[in-house]
């Protein structure tokens, strides 16, 4: 996807490999202007989390990265691009093991292939025996882990991860933090992950982008130079976290 409407940019951007590249952009619809000059870049295997106040227009960032939406103004660019949606999307019909498949049905694969493709990562996810459950039989953890799944079976270098534990219990969201901690350490993609937790952010992220409130732009990007796995009650990360917070009050 890419959205060019001023200026081009400048310097030669090689997204082939993963990375994304938001520059100057604007998005409104009607007259709520959701994103204005908004900056963002992610480097190849980098995970980047976006933190900002409600509203400020964080999912229409990810729908302009995933190709779904164009920009007003400004440039997007970024190599193909999946996305979790904030609300996790599991179609109730569709068995655990089909809603993962999904994405290789999708992509082209025979209903068995897909389900094979699926199932090779349900151990790894902790779905193991909850092959045919439907989502409504799925703890919210659970479907959280079928709909990130579901994403990375997409197979594309970019995953746009929109709040994806937002609606989790503290403790079932620590486990969640975990296992995408892992999953990425495993299968190392190129992500965008919105969340309004400073503290989530700093434990899985290389970088977090503080958004302003809307009309949204980046205000400030904070790196987070510290060595995975990650606690919360870490020194470093307590840290961060609470100069993060600062940024983000100051915003
Ligand atoms: N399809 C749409 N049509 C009209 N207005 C929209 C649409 N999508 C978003 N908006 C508006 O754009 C602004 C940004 O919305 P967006 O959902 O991107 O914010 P957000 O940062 O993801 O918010 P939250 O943290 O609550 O999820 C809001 O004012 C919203 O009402
Ligand atoms: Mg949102």
């Amino acid at each position: 996807m890419q959205t060019d409407v001023e200026a081009p940019a400048t310097e030669p951007l090689d997204i082939q490999d993963g990375a994304v590249v938001v520059a100057g952009v604007r998005k409104a619809y009607g007259p709520v202007v959701a994103l204005d000059g908004v900056d963002l870049r992610a480097a190849p295997g980098e995970v980047v989390a976006v933190v900002g106040p409600s509203g400020c227009g964080k999912s229409t960032l990810l729908e302009l990265v995933c190709g779904l939406a164009a920009a007003d103004a400004g440039t997007v660019r970024a190599a193909p691009a999946a996305l979790m949606p904030q609300r996790d999307g599991l179609l109730p019909w569709l068995s655990a093991l089909d809603n993962a498949a999904l994405a290789r049905r999708v992509a082209g694969d025979s209903k068995a292939t897909a389900r094979t493709r699926a199932h090779g990562h349900f151990a790894a996810f902790g779905l193991e025996g909850f092959e045919r459950a439907r989502p409504s039989e799925l703890s919210g953890g659970m479907r959280q882990r079928v709909a990130f799944l579901r994403t990375l079976l997409a197979g594309r270098p970019v995953l746009c991860l929109d709040e994806p534990f937002a609606a989790l219990d503290a403790l079932t969201r620590g486990q969640a933090q975990g296992w995408l901690a892992e999953a990425l350490a495993r299968e190392p993609r190129t992500v965008l992950l919105v969340t309004h937790d400073v503290e989530e952010a700093v434990l899985l992220a290389d970088r977090v982008a503080l958004m302003s409130a809307r009309p949204g732009r980046v205000v400030r990007t904070i790196d987070v130079a510290l060595p995975r796995p990650r606690a919360r009650t870490d020194l470093a990360v307590v840290e961060l976290r609470e100069r993060a917070l600062a940024a983000l009050g100051a915003a």
